[in-house]
């Protein structure tokens, strides 16, 4: 995705209280230098023997088969086939092919000595049109898949939404209609029945806040809308289809643990007035912690100046019960950090204030914020990757170690975390693919979450994004996150220097120099 787009993607949504202000200047503020991992750090890492290293994919960007064994259009194939909305005309009509291919796939994760795979499943194949009975040929993929990872001795991790909706439903209104809630658990419902004495992991929605903020408040995902009055009933329908989903995946299977997959990025005050770090508090509420609040108190954090919007995002007597949802672990992704500010009553300017996340522009409530009031925004000071994201080690400790405060210690899955880089077969490396910028990128993360497990974070899960190169959203396949390289002619895969660096790690549970 390009940076404007993932400056608003990696920040999830969702929290409580508000974070006294002291706890955050004192780990945040001045950003004096930039702490990156020192060699000593990163050879003394050591992770816990029953770690799960894993790795992650999504259905849309690596199964293909858009329109195969009864599968109905998703709101992704829709936006893709469109003209004008991904680079290259790229389309996840093929992706990786991993529809086909997954056999090959999953043997490469257990070649790789991964413990865990998490990836996801595409509603339209299991309800093509969202509702209803389900697709045999649909459930019969999945339960094959199950059968290959169980065999190779992996844990499935399930992601029930990775973004790509049943057009139907979008049809019939999209995540502001609040009967997508119960559309949501039924679908929940059938998937744990069909595939719940298989999978065991399950996690509703991969980044809740992102794809609410993208697809209706400023429309640069499907279904393309930028209205913000979308975008906050969006935020409460999903809530209240997290809590519901919970509760019909528990019913169904005795097995069950649920948690989530939400996006994060720390948020760092960027001068030490208190009106930057309040805004740093809203920025936590809304982007990180939104959906986990809700789920473990049955409330919203507060996001919001002023009064919350309640009334706009169709928040009813009762649905603090229906948004409640005890998950088992919490899951969330890391790839970079954010500076906030408080946006004041200053009026907005896309072009003057790139990066920022949620703009002000009282007055006009049309795609712009006027109830949290803050500007997000990804430095530079340290170097980037080819996605343009600043390449920041210290973000996943301080993070880990704040949502390990606030929420009372929980057990941590880290379901995303990867770079963009471009390195290609180098005929003088025998066609490997010497990609040492990612292994510095994983080797300086994971010394960080070391320190933070060592500083007493219940940390058991990291999955690194991703499995594969594949269908990067609105960026095609012109970004590469792979630990695998894809070549997408032929579907040839080869593992980068990374990969193979990410294998023996999982393999010693140590860390070592990349080199
Ligand atoms: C995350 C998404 C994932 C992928 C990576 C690069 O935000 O969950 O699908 O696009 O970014």
């Amino acid at each position: 995705m390009n940076r404007r787009k993932f400056l608003t993607n990696s920040l999830a949504a969702a929290g409580s209280a508000i974070i006294p202000p002291a706890a955050l200047a004192s780990t945040t503020f001045p950003p004096e230098s930039l702490p990156q991992s020192s060699p000593p750090q990163i050879e003394a890492a050591r992770f816990p023997n029953d770690f799960l290293w894993g790795m992650a994919t999504a259905s849309y960007q690596v199964e293909g088969a858009w329109n195969l064994d009864g599968k109905d259009e998703s709101i992704w194939d829709r936006y893709a086939h469109g003209v004008g909305h991904i680079k290259g005309g790229d389309t996840g009509d093929t992706a990786c092919d991993h529809y086909h291919l997954f056999k090959q796939d999953i043997a490469l994760l257990k070649r790789l000595n991964q413990k865990s795979y998490r990836f996801s499943i595409s509603w339209p194949r299991i309800q093509p049109t969202g509702t209803g009975a389900p697709n045999q040929k649909g459930l019969d993929h999945y339960k094959r898949v199950m059968d290959s990872v169980l065999e190779a001795g992996i844990r499935p991790f399930c992601t029930l939404y990775h973004w790509d909706l049943p057009q139907a439903l979008e049809d019939r209104g999209g995540w502001p209609n609040r009967d997508l809630a119960g559309y949501f658990a039924d679908y929940a419902a059938i998937l744990a029945n069909e595939l719940g004495d298989r999978i065991t992991v399950w996690a509703p929605f991969n980044m809740p806040w992102a794809f609410t903020y993208y697809g209706y408040g400023i429309g640069i995902h499907p279904p393309n809308r930028a209205n913000f009055g979308d975008f906050l009933k969006a935020l409460h329908t999903v809530s209240l289809a997290q809590g519901e989903s919970f509760r019909a995946i528990k019913a169904a299977s005795s097995k069950a643990t649920v948690g989530s997959a939400y996006s994060m990025a720390p948020g760092y005050p960027k001068t030490n007035s208190e009106a930057d770090i309040a805004a740093t508090a809203r920025y936590h509420a809304m982007n990180n912690t939104f959906f986990l609040h809700a789920a473990l108190k049955g409330e919203y954090p507060n996001a919001f100046v002023g009064e919350p919007p309640y009334d706009r995002m169709g928040v009813k007597p009762g649905d603090d019960k229906i948004m409640r949802a005890p998950l088992d672990w919490v899951g969330f992704h890391y790839y970079t950090r954010r500076i906030i500010s408080d946006a004041g009553g200053a009026k907005s300017s896309s072009a003057s204030h790139f990066g920022t996340e949620i703009e002000v522009d009282s007055g006009d409530t049309n795609g712009r914020d006027p109830y949290t009031r803050f500007h997000a925004v990804m430095p530079s000071e340290g170097p980037l990757t080819h996605a343009g994201l600043e390449v920041y080690p210290r973000g996943i400790y301080d993070l880990v170690m704040q949502i390990s405060r606030e929420f009372n210690h929980p057990a941590i899955e880290i379901t995303e975390c990867g770079c963009c880089y471009m390195d290609t077969p180098y005929e003088k490396a025998g066609g490997n693919i010497p990609d040492l910028r990612r292994t510095q990128f994983f080797a300086g993360i994971l010394s960080e979450l070391a320190r933070a497990i060592h500083d007493g974070a219940k940390v058991r899960a990291f999955h690194a994004w991703s499995l594969m190169d594949n269908f990067e959203w609105t960026d095609g396949y012109s970004q590469r996150y792979g630990l695998t390289w894809v070549d997408f002619r032929d579907q040839k895969r080869i593992v980068k220097d990374s990969g193979l660096w990410y294998s023996n790690l999982a393999a010693t549970n140590k860390l070592q120099l990349p080199a």
